[in-house]
């Protein structure tokens, strides 16, 4: 029964789903029938541990029974309406977010997911300082619809380009790969904020709406800000009148240890765009968090923008459920945990096991395995952007993990480590250590000494 299923599903998979950012000839998903906490299974039974949060989006993992009941008891409520009425737990979810936010970001504007809300906070930075630049990060990453993607420094770009104009691209702090030579972090720090300033002092200040950054960088290396980059970026934005667009839609809810990352570094952003994690992904929803002064612009003068689906009840009585979760069950500080005595101690020693592992680097649940052929010279262990049989070794480290029952997210030379942040210690290191022995696989390709 179960593998006649299997193929049902897969035939109507292969005959038309068509999937994204993919050869659609090319590819085979893995039929998925079910999950629970951690763990999801295929047909056969075989139950993968859930490494990669789907796409970094799962942090209360799947089918937990609270956000279920939620979303059931709306569903017998009121399934929709329309965004143009109040409704009850449109209004819970938005003032449950505005008190977790930093600052006065005391407004949200719903979105169905994370392109629409950075679209939509750049569109407020531009109508709000009368400019029209936005400037992000070469290694970010900002969602698929048409500006969204234009923001996006990422090779995701190419495809959608010429893109829409005004958007310049800088560099980030990387100290691992660090653009700008330097020798440690507050080095890269200086030189990155220095970077950035020079970037505006080019572009002309009186030209830029908005600095776009992902508080953490996610899929493009899960890059953890040196202390004082946030600040300084903030202190640019300042001083040049410069609205600060904090993404947050990989990096908020719980995954950095944090409600919103930028706690950590005590920074307030004018703008704060959240998706994933804000209901768990169980249904579509994003938003931009707005400060006073911004919402102001939109008091008197409408705001030129707006969704069917802005504030769909489904989801936001899912974003109450999970945002209760979060707090019940302490899922924020659990995080923090997780990443300092699990996941950090446990990526450290396959540092000190495999010599294909160039750096680990990350906190919360929010981590990556950088692979390379050699610790001296930092060649990645695929190239950038690798796809093909460039790729080969990537993909073989990748299956490795899931023929012995996990399922990692990958992306370039990394592997990221960011599980439901509600994982237990246990599951999580027998994870760890299904990793330990795929990366024997890295290993053979190890060229260093
Ligand atoms: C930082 C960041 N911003 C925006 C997006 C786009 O979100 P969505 O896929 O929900 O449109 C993503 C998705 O991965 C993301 O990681």
């Amino acid at each position: 029964m179960t593998s006649s299923a299997a193929a049902d599903v897969r035939y109507n998979d292969r005959h038309h789903v068509f999937h994204s950012w993919s050869a659609q000839k090319l590819i085979d998903p893995l039929p998925a029938a079910g999950g629970e906490g951690s763990w999801f299974w295929d047909y056969e039974g075989k139950r993968y541990f859930d490494l990669g949060s789907q796409a970094v989006n799962l942090n209360l993992g799947h089918q937990h029974p609270k956000m279920v009941a939620a979303i059931l008891a709306q569903a017998a409520t009121l399934c929709t309406i329309a965004p143009w009425f109040a409704n009850d737990v449109r209004g819970e979810a938005a003032k449950l977010i505005a008190e977790r936010t930093p600052g006065d970001l005391n407004h949200v504007f719903f979105t169905n997911g994370g392109a629409e809300a950075t679209e939509n906070a750049a569109r407020m930075a531009r109508l709000h300082t009368g400019r029209h630049k936005v400037l992000t990060a070469y290694r970010s990453y900002h969602g698929a619809t048409g500006a969204a993607i234009a923001f996006t420094g990422d090779p995701r770009r190419w495809g959608s380009e010429p893109a829409i104009g005004g958007v310049v691209h800088f560099h980030g702090p990387y100290p691992y790969r660090s653009s700008f030579h330097a020798a440690n972090e507050p080095e890269e720090c200086a030189r990155a904020l220095a970077h950035l300033e020079q970037t505006i002092m080019f572009e002309g200040p009186g030209t830029i709406a908005a600095v776009m950054l992902e508080s953490v960088v996610g899929t493009n290396g899960i890059l953890v800000p040196p202390e004082g980059y946030l600040a300084g970026v903030r202190e640019l934005c300042d001083r040049f009148g410069i609205v600060l667009i904090c993404d947050e839609v990989m990096a908020g809810f719980g995954r950095c240890g944090e409600w919103f990352a930028v706690q950590r570094w005590h920074v307030t952003p004018d703008l704060i765009t959240f998706a994933k994690g804000v209901n768990s992904g169980y249904v579509p929803l994003g938003g931009v968090a707005i400060s006073e002064r911004i919402a102001a612009t939109f008091a008197e003068r409408a705001y030129p923008g707006g969704l069917t689906y802005s504030g769909h009840p489904l989801a936001c009585a899912a974003a109450v459920a999970s945002i209760r979760i979060l707090e019940e069950e302490g899922l924020i500080a659990n995080a923090r945990r997780l990443g300092e005595e699990v996941i950090g101690p446990a990526l450290q020693a396959l540092r000190e096991r495999h010599p294909s592992v160039g750096e680990v680097r990350g906190i919360g649940c929010f981590w990556a395995v950088e692979l390379v052929r050699d610790r001296a010279t930092r060649e990645m262990l695929v190239p950038f952007n690798a796809a093909g049989k460039d790729a080969v070794p990537m993909n073989r480290v990748a299956a490795a993990c899931k023929a012995k029952g996990v399922w990692p997210f990958t992306h370039f030379n990394r592997v990221h480590v960011a599980p439901p942040i509600n994982a237990r210690d246990g599951e999580l290191r027998q994870a760890i250590a299904v990793l330990d022995e795929a990366l024997a696989v890295a290993d053979e390709y190890y060229t260093g000494r």
